[in-house]
């Protein structure tokens, strides 16, 4: 990321920053979910296992100790549903305690938690089910929330019932690299629908039970949904037309149903949970951009722009990505925006210090011009288990050795914190990091 020199920035005061996690990918231990059995496969391309991760189940003080070090003011994190409910409709009063007394730190150090319900992992009855390949996979997700909000509810006042759809389908259903390993668009398409509706079918129970308890705080009910720019290779009107047509078939869709509860094309039609509001924020997980080229035997072929410059997985870095996705959301639905997730994978921290400074930069721009961005979580606290890529591509703030468990802030980690705290990059921060 060379080229443009470090400018400082400020954020309002009301502004929060924090990182984000999700439960499989950092608790270890759990025998009882999909993805547990997909390693069990020999599907990790280092032979990594989930059940290591960060161990966090057994170390939530400690990890909270590190947020506080971070000066975090809000966290994302995830809860397990095969932990939760390991067997169909048998809920585990044990893990609900687990999570209490997590969020219970939570609030003793003055730390907002935003939970997300389903990311990427779930019980193994339910895989046996075929999870979201149906209606009944909706149905089934429908209780677990309510079970949720009633056991956290007073707790915590935000949540995100479903991360990422339009990943977890591609990844799953079209790709085959995810469990369940399909490679069927049909059924990718009804995956992402059923995904929309579960979203939608939360939005109303989660208002509706924190209503009904009574309990203190704003309830907000949002996305997290994985926003790339597709921009064309060059200037034809067919590479235009393909990159339109990936961004809506992979996200576009998707994003208009959860926000606004109507389904279109390709995801169907019509309004299966009724008018009304949907979402009271739009969370987008912001990593990379793609070039689309339109390609004659039917469809598009993507790549990754040339010189760019990119991490360790090779995604380029596209700080300006960031601003342009946050501003056609807000135009387009003029919601509250959080950004849910944004992180880079940096073995060596050597780009992470200016990958973050640059895409605050960006969330600054877009607040001086009035768009109301609310949040950043940085992905992530630590380096912790990244799906088929195992413990191999870390984006953590945080070093993690998997063998020891020992944890070492970074320099990236340390510029973060005081950033959070500061609520602003100085000529001094400057100086001293970058
Ligand atoms: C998500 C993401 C994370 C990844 C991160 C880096 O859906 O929230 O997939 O779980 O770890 O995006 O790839």
């Amino acid at each position: 990321m060379k080229g443009n020199a470090m400018e400082t920035f400020t954020l309002p005061s009301s502004f929060k920053l924090g990182t984000a996690t999700a439960a499989l990918q950092t608790e270890g231990g759990d025998r009882n979910n999909n993805w547990y059995e997909w390693c069990e496969l020999g599907k990790i391309k280092d032979g990594s296992h989930s059940l290591r991760a960060n161990d966090h189940y057994q170390r939530v003080e400690e990890d909270i100790g590190l947020l506080k070090e971070l000066k975090s003011s809000c966290y994302r994190m995830g809860v397990e549903w095969s932990r939760l409910e390991p067997e169909e409709g048998k809920f585990s009063r044990d893990a609900v305690n687990h999570y209490r007394h997590e969020l219970q730190l939570l609030k003793d150090s003055g730390i907002e938690p935003v939970i997300t319900l389903f990311h990427f992992s779930y019980p193994l009855w339910f895989a046996r089910y075929g999870a979201f390949e149906s209606m009944s996979g909706v149905e089934r997700f429908k209780r677990f929330t309510a079970f949720c909000i009633e056991a956290f509810g007073d707790l915590c006042r935000e949540w995100i019932p479903v991360n990422e759809p339009n990943v977890f389908a591609f990844n799953g259903y079209m790709d085959g690299s995810w469990p369940p390993g399909e490679k069927d668009m049909g059924l990718a398409l009804r995956v992402m629908r059923h995904l929309a509706v579960c979203h939608m079918e939360a939005y109303k129970l989660i208002h509706a039970i924190r209503k009904a308890k009574g309990w203190e705080g704003e309830t907000r009910v949002g996305l997290a949904v994985h926003l790339r720019v597709f921009d064309p290779l060059s200037r034809s009107p067919l590479d235009r037309l393909a990159a339109n047509f990936v961004q809506w078939m992979f996200q576009g869709a998707v994003t208009h149903a959860m926000t606004t509860g109507r389904l279109t094309w390709p995801l169907g039609h019509g309004t299966p949970c009724g008018t009304g509001i949907f979402s009271d924020f739009t969370g987008i997980n912001y990593y990379t951009r793609d070039r689309v080229k339109a390609s004659f035997r039917g469809g598009y072929r993507l790549s990754t722009e040339k010189d760019a410059p990119k991490n360790d997985l090779g995604w380029e870095i596209y700080p300006q990505g960031l601003y342009r996705l946050c501003k056609a959301c807000y135009e387009k639905y003029r919601l509250p925006i959080y950004i849910t997730e944004n992180g880079t994978c940096d073995a060596k921290d050597a780009f992470r210090p200016q990958f973050i400074c640059y895409h605050l930069a960006q969330v600054s721009r877009l607040i001086e011009e009035g768009i109301p961005v609310e949040r950043y979580y940085h992905w992530t606290l630590m380096d912790n288990f990244e799906w088929v890529e195992g413990e191999s591509a870390p984006f953590g703030l945080i070093h993690c050795d998997f063998e020891t468990q020992k944890r070492t802030l970074r320099k990236s980690g340390r510029l973060y914190a005081e950033i959070s705290e500061k609520k602003a990059l100085t000529v001094d921060m400057i100086k001293r990091f970058l």
